[in-house]
């Protein structure tokens, strides 16, 4: 796909801790091995403003905004980016990775948050339109395996400091919008090894979007 048409993108999606940044790594590294131009980048964040609408999001207390208030900073970011970043780099060819989207504002806000799916769907409509992504990989561990290699890595930030519970509804969430979406959405088994994941990884690569790493 890359210098011809749009290029793909694709999103890393589960709970805190499954993995996604390192996986995100391996297959950047594959894909430019195999030629292709990549561009990684994350949610909130990505472009300077939503880098700067992420400070908000990220900092002081768990309770600092009410689950509408989040969405809404969330798709504020959502918006810039990808007017800023993801949309210009797929159009010129481009593969573009990115760690969190859409999928994390419906499983955090939608149902771990208690907002509901319609108030996400429709800023997701607004927002993201036919922008979406080719190829949603969900990384699938118990929210407590997540939690704790969060906690060891330290740094925590306000979402991990939700509780376990919450991280519980987040998986189901993305377990949910899986079976919803199975055409565009890969549930990888996260509480494998690095290489075992990797290995899914490329292989849903190749299955849905027939690039080979
Ligand atoms: P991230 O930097 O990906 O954290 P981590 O590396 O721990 O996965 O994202 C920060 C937090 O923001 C994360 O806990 C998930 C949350 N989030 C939402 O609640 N909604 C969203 O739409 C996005 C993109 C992230």
């Amino acid at each position: 796909m890359t210098g011809k048409g749009r290029g793909a993108f694709i999103t890393f999606e589960g709970g805190d801790g499954v993995g996604k940044s390192t996986q995100m790594a391996l297959l950047a590294e594959r894909l430019r091995n195999a030629g292709h131009e990549v561009v990684t980048t994350r949610e909130p964040g990505g472009s300077p403003g939503a880098e700067a609408i992420r400070e908000l999001l990220v900092t002081g207390k768990p309770d600092r905004w009410s689950p509408l208030t989040e969405a809404l900073l969330m798709y504020a970011a959502r918006a810039d980016h990808l007017q800023k970043t993801v949309n210009p780099a797929r159009a010129r060819g481009a593969v573009v990775l990115c760690d969190r989207f859409a999928d994390s504002s419906m499983a955090y806000q939608g149902y771990a948050g208690g907002l509901g799916e319609g108030p996400v769907a429709a800023l997701e409509r607004l927002v993201v339109g036919t922008d979406g992504p080719s190829l949603t990989l969900i990384l699938d561990a118990p929210a407590a395996t997540g939690l704790a290699r969060t906690s060891a890595r330290g740094g925590a930030h306000r979402f991990e400091a939700k509780g376990v519970d919450y991280h519980e509804r987040v998986r189901r969430g993305f377990l949910k919008i899986a079976a919803a979406h199975p055409e565009r959405c890969a549930v990888i088994d996260a509480s494998r090894s690095v290489a075992a994941v990797a290995a899914d990884v490329a292989a849903a690569m190749h299955a849905r979007l027939g690039l080979k790493v």
